[in-house]
This record gives structure tokens, C-alpha cells and sequence, in this order.
């Protein structure tokens, strides 16, 4: 399924020109995979905004569940960027009110999809627990 909403404003988006890294971790599981993006090489998933966290994730083989297909009507992406966070777009108020329904939420939580970084920062991004929890047992 496609990355973009019709039905929302579309987020101001810097899309990333050079190489930056992305570490996907859940400490707890023994999860840690750092990912090298490269702009000029970057074939997208189509899941969720053009290189957003879902869609490199994706791109990568790197499981975050994702029920509405990356458009910004669920909150199953929910994921928490421990550093990198100023190289993000700003999140919009329909983001804001899907992660509200997410369990575990902080001031750092964003929905994968809706998450864009611009390639100045490398990032550290945490899937929580029940996210991967609800990907083993296959809800
Ligand atoms: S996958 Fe549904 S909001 Fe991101």
C-alpha cells in the first residue's frame, strides 16, 4: 500500500541528500541493527512517507508492524527516537492524535511512517516491546 493520506494535510517534508545511519534497537529483546541510507541508492518500500523510519525500516527487512499501511490512520508504528530527533520533520496534528491511542507513548514517540529524517543526523530509534510482541504472535 502507498505512504500517503489524502485526507491529510501532507507534512513538510526535507528529503535527506547524504548518507546518514539508523540504529533499530529494543535492548530488552536483543535487538540492535544499525542501517547505512544512502539517498542516491535508497530503493523505497512504499511504505509510509517516502523515506520515512517505516519506509526504510521496510526497504531493509526490519519488521514494525504497520495495520494501515503507512497513512497515518493507526497508531501501530509507534516508535521512539532516542537521538537524531532534530533532523525529523516536525509532526503534524494528525500524527499527534494517532499516537495518542498508542500505548507507552513519550515525548520522543512518532509514528514510523510519518517520520522523515533529513540525513543530518545518524538517529537511534527504538521499536517497543509490544509492537514486536504483536509481530511474533503474528496479531
Ligand atoms: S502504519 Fe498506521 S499510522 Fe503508521
Amino acid at each position: 500500500m502507498g505512504g500517503i493520506n489524502p485526507y491529510i494535510a501532507a507534512p513538510e517534508i526535507t528529503a535527506a541528500t547524504k548518507p546518514f545511519s539508523v540504529v533499530f534497537q529494543n535492548l530488552a529483546e536483543g535487538l540492535k541493527q544499525e542501517v547505512m541510507i544512502d539517498p542516491k541508492k535508497f530503493l523505497s518500500s512504499g511504505s509510509g512517507l517516502p523515506g520515512s523510519l517505516l519506509d526504510i525500516a521496510m526497504a531493509l527487512d526490519i519488521d514494525i508492524d504497520h495495520a494501515c499501511g503507512g497513512v497515518c490512520a493507526c497508531s501501530t508504528c509507534h516508535v521512539v527516537i532516542k537521538s537524531g530527533m532534530p533532523s525529523c520533520n516536525e509532526s503534524t496534528d494528525e500524527e499527534g492524535d494517532q499516537l495518542d491511542k498508542a500505548p507507552g507513548v513519550t515525548p520522543n514517540s512518532r509514528l514510523a511512517c510519518q517520520c522523515v529524517p533529513d540525513g543530518t543526523m545518524n538517529l537511534i530509534v527504538d521499536i517497543p516491546t509490544w509492537i514486536r510482541h504483536r509481530i511474533r504472535e503474528g496479531n
